[in-house]
């Protein structure tokens, strides 16, 4: 047993796994979803909300899943098993729920890559007044090009995988990350620069009576929990490589701070720019602001091939670290529960996991009427048919769901003084303030009681 853990894999340093796991959290819910939403929410009113959401909900419930996987030094099935077998499905429904989110995840991926390809290559979107809504339906529901595209992208994180934990994910993530946030700070600066922008990002913050109502929360909620990557089982499988020594309750605030500044400094970099260019109503498209409103503002202005390109690039390293700690923690489960190597793991994983990209990748070409009935997911006009119920699945179900039982499990059933003594390491790391402790107790008692 005592050689067993010593031979697991350790995170080389504390900034490595905070880049790591900032890497799983920053991602396509940043930059693509969270200014999305918080136009559609009005606002500030939305920033607000989400800001307490965290600190209050998404902190805590990161708090536990990290404690959870460095106490067993278990991915997230094995976590659960090892400390109550009866609760081994709580492990499951994360990995479910992860599986359903990287074969979407992996489609977005690819279309990135193409955008970047876009753009290399001078930006020729075939001019007309609809262009780039014509240019983007066009590609997504092509057969066989975006599967490709989503194939080259999940070899890249295969190779990362595959590499290991310390010389893979940490290696690449202490590299990316940093690169992300170079490329976004330039991104926001030219963003809010643009004459007119002052008034994009007084709408962006100014809190508007009437908005805050339990709409705005649910939102909040959901979006806080997908963001931070909680509620799956990253974080205990994450948690699983920090060392005794380290602090979990500092690099949990660290990386929820990570998470939503870079979530924030997005809205800064799209919102302004496409207010002033486009107008408000273009903001509500959802997934359709980056590939239609935005390459229409880059369109507009000078040295906008370059930002394009710089924007794209951007998108597909948030995407690509997130989607690594996604197949990390499937991974971890194939090679722990059934012995495999982490190579044949991988490829297990990747498998079935084509199969069902493909199915939403056809699906978009269903909706384009190419009559493809059994991937027929479409309602009216909507623009990511399959996509968009299996979203629903995962950020309305699934993850809430797993948030609950792993609370509850570490509340009740491990026991949230274990919990504690976990995260304090005997001491080592008392709470700077000594009531949070009881905070967070409370909180997973209140939580999973609901
Ligand atoms: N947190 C990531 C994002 O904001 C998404 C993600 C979900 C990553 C689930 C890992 C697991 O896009």
């Amino acid at each position: 047993m005592k050689e067993k853990l010593e031979n697991r894999s350790q995170w080389a340093s504390n900034i490595g796994f905070i880049l790591a796991a900032s890497g799983s959290a920053v991602g396509l819910g940043n930059i693509w979803k969270f200014p999305g939403k918080v136009a559609a929410y009005g606002g500030g009113a939305f920033i607000l909300c989400y800001i307490l959401i965290v600190a209050l909900v998404g902190f805590p419930v990161m708090l536990a899943e990290l404690s959870l996987g460095r106490a067993t030094q278990k991915n997230a099935v094995g976590a659960f098993r090892k400390l109550n077998r009866r609760w081994t499905f709580a492990g499951c429904i994360g990995i479910v729920t992860l599986f359903v989110i990287l074969s979407y995840y992996t489609v977005v991926g690819g279309w990135v890559l193409k955008y970047i390809w876009v753009y290399l290559t001078g930006a020729d979107f075939g001019g007309g007044a609809t262009q780039y809504q014509d240019y983007f339906m066009n590609f997504v529901s092509s057969p066989i090009e975006p599967l490709i595209l989503g194939v080259i992208f999940l070899l890249v994180c295969i190779y990362v995988i595959v590499r290991g934990v310390s010389e893979g994910i940490e290696r690449v993530s202490k590299f990316l990350m940093p690169c992300l946030f170079v490329l976004l700070i330039a991104i926001v600066i030219q963003s809010v620069t643009l004459p007119g922008a002052v008034e994009g990002v007084k709408y962006l913050f100014t809190v508007r009576p009437g908005t805050v109502n339990g709409d705005t929360l649910v939102g909040a909620l959901g979006q806080a929990f997908f963001s931070l990557s909680v509620g799956m089982g990253i974080m205990i499988t994450y948690g699983s490589y920090v060392p005794k020594k380290e602090n979990l309750a500092k690099s949990a605030g660290v990386i929820c701070a990570v998470d939503t500044m870079v979530a924030i400094l997005a809205a800064l970099a799209i919102v302004p720019v496409v207010f002033v260019t486009l107008g408000a109503d273009s903001l509500g498209q959802g997934g359709g602001v980056a590939f239609m409103a935005l390459p229409d503002v880059f369109g507009r202005m000078p040295g906008g091939v370059v930002f394009g390109c710089l924007f794209f690039m951007l998108l597909f390293l948030a995407a690509l670290t997130s989607a690594i700690s996604i197949m990390e923690s499937c991974v971890a489960f194939l090679t722990e529960e059934f012995h495999l190597t982490r190579l044949k793991a991988t490829i297990l994983l990747t498998l079935p996991m084509l199969v069902l990209s493909a199915g939403y990748s056809l699906s978009q070409s269903s909706a384009r009427g190419i009559n493809l009935p059994w991937f027929d997911f479409h309602e009216g006009l909507q623009m990511l048919p399959m996509n968009a119920v299996m979203e629903k699945f995962t950020d309305n179900l699934m993850i809430p769901l797993g948030a609950l039982f792993f609370c509850l499990f570490v509340g009740w059933v491990w026991g949230s003084k274990n919990a504690v003594r976990e995260i304090e390491n005997n001491g080592e790391h008392p709470f700077p303030v000594k009531k949070f402790g009881h905070f967070l107790c409370v909180f997973w008692h209140l939580w999973s009681s609901l």
